[in-house]
C-alpha cells in the first residue's frame, strides 16, 4: 500500500512498560509514528491511556516470542521483564522473550530493513571485577544462578544482534542500560528505589541488604530517553554496544536516608542478609555516550526522586 504520509514509523516493544511508554511520549512528541507493542507482562495499560486517542500511536498486544509482520523504519526492542521479581517468575519465558523475541524482532529488522536498537543491560557485566564498567570488560556472569535467565538472555541476545549485523549487514544500535528510575516504574517489583518510596510512603521500615554500604549508579528515565534517541540517531557505523547511565554512584544507605527526607517519613531502617549474585558495585563508565553521542545525564538524583516520589503518592492515594 501507498504510505498515506511521510512520518517515520516506529515500533517500541515492550512499549507499555516503564521505559518504553517514556519512550513513546517522546517520540509521539517528535512527531513520530509510534506502533506499540506489548504483551502486558510486566507492562500496564495506565502508562499508555493518555496516548491511546492520538492519531500518531497505535497499540497492539502481541507477545515478542511469536513472529511479528508490520511495515516499519525503526525499531526499539525492549521487551522483557526488568526487575527480579518479574524476570524470576518464569525464567525460562523470560530467556525465550530475550532470545526468541530478538531473533523474530532482528528477522523482521532484515525483512523491512530497519533499524533496530536493542534495550541490553548492565546486568551483562554480571557481579565485575573492573570498576566502573567501560564497555570492552566482557563481564562476570553466573551461568547458572536465578539471574542467569535475565542476564544471559541478554547476553545472547546481544550476541544476535551482532551476527545479524556481520552476517546480514543489518543497522543494529546496542545499548546497555544501567538502574534507571522514574514516575510509572512498578510499586512491588522489588528495585530499590521504587521500594525504598514506597516503603516510606506507607511508614513500613526501609529494608537494606547487607550493610547497606553497595553502590548503585540511577540515571533518571528522561536522560535513558535523551540516550535512546540519541543512540537511534547516530549513523550505521554506530552499532554499540554504549553504556547509557549515571555515573553518579550511591550507597543504598544514603539512597535511603534522601528517601526518608523527600517524603518526610519516620520509617526504620533495617537490614536482612544478601540475596544471591547481588553486585556489590555498579557504576557506567559513559565516556563512549559522551564522545560518540554528546550524550550525558542532565537530571540529579534528588531533582528525579522528586519527581518519583510524586507520582508513587499520586498511585499510592488513588
Ligand atoms: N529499568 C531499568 O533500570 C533497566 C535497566 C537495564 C535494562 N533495562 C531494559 O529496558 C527494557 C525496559 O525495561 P523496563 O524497566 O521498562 O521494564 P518493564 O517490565 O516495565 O517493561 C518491559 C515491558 O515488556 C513487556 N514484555 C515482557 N515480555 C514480553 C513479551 N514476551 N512480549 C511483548 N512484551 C513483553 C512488558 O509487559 C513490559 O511492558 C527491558 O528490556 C529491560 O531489560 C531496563
Amino acid at each position: 500500500m501507498m504510505p498515506m504520509h511521510s512520518t517515520e514509523r516506529v515500533l517500541v516493544t515492550g512499549g507499555a512498560g516503564f521505559v518504553g511508554s517514556h519512550l513513546c511520549d517522546r517520540l509521539i512528541k517528535n512527531g513520530v509514528d509510534v506502533l506499540c507493542v506489548d504483551n502486558f507482562f510486566t507492562g500496564n495499560k495506565a502508562n499508555i491511556a493518555h496516548l491511546l486517542g492520538n492519531p500518531l500511536f497505535e497499540l497492539k498486544r502481541h507477545d515478542v516470542t511469536f513472529p511479528l509482520y508490520v511495515e516499519v523504519d525503526k525499531i526499539y526492542n525492549l521487551a522483557c521483564p526488568a526487575s527480579p521479581v518479574h524476570y524470576q517468575h518464569d525464567p525460562v519465558q523470560t530467556t525465550k522473550t530475550s532470545v526468541h523475541g530478538a531473533i523474530n524482532m532482528l528477522g523482521l529488522a532484515k525483512r523491512v530493513k530497519a533499524c533496530i536498537l536493542q534495550a541490553s543491560t548492565s546486568e551483562v557485566y554480571g557481579d565485575p571485577e573492573v570498576h566502573p564498567q567501560p564497555e570492552d570488560y566482557s563481564g562476570r556472569v553466573n551461568p547458572i544462578g536465578i539471574r542467569s535467565c535475565y542476564d544471559e538472555g541478554k547476553r545472547c541476545a546481544e550476541t544476535l544482534f551482532f551476527d545479524y549485523w556481520r552476517q546480514h549487514n543489518l543497522r543494529i544500535k546496542v545499548i546497555r542500560i544501567f538502574n534507571t528510575y522514574g514516575p510509572r516504574m512498578h510499586p512491588n517489583d522489588g528495585r530499590v528505589v521504587s521500594n525504598f518510596i514506597v516503603q516510606a510512603l506507607q511508614g513500613k521500615d526501609i529494608t537494606l541488604y547487607g550493610d547497606g554500604q553497595q553502590t548503585r549508579s540511577f540515571c533518571y528515565v528522561d536522560d535513558l530517553v535523551d540516550g535512546m534517541v540519541a543512540m537511534m540517531g547516530t549513523n550505521e557505523h554506530v552499532t554499540g554496544p554504549i553504556n547509557v547511565g549515571n555515573p553518579g554512584e550511591v550507597t543504598m544507605r544514603e539512597l535511603a536516608e534522601l528517601t526518608l527526607k523527600l517524603t518526610g517519613s519516620r520509617s526504620r531502617l533495617t537490614f536482612l542478609p544478601l540475596p544471591q549474585d547481588d553486585p556489590r558495585r555498579r557504576q557506567p563508565d559513559i565516556t563512549s555516550a559522551r564522545e560518540i553521542l554528546g550524550w550525558k545525564p542532565k537530571i540529579d538524583l534528588e531533582d528525579g526522586l522528586k519527581e518519583t516520589v510524586a507520582y508513587f503518592k499520586h498511585i499510592l492515594e488513588a
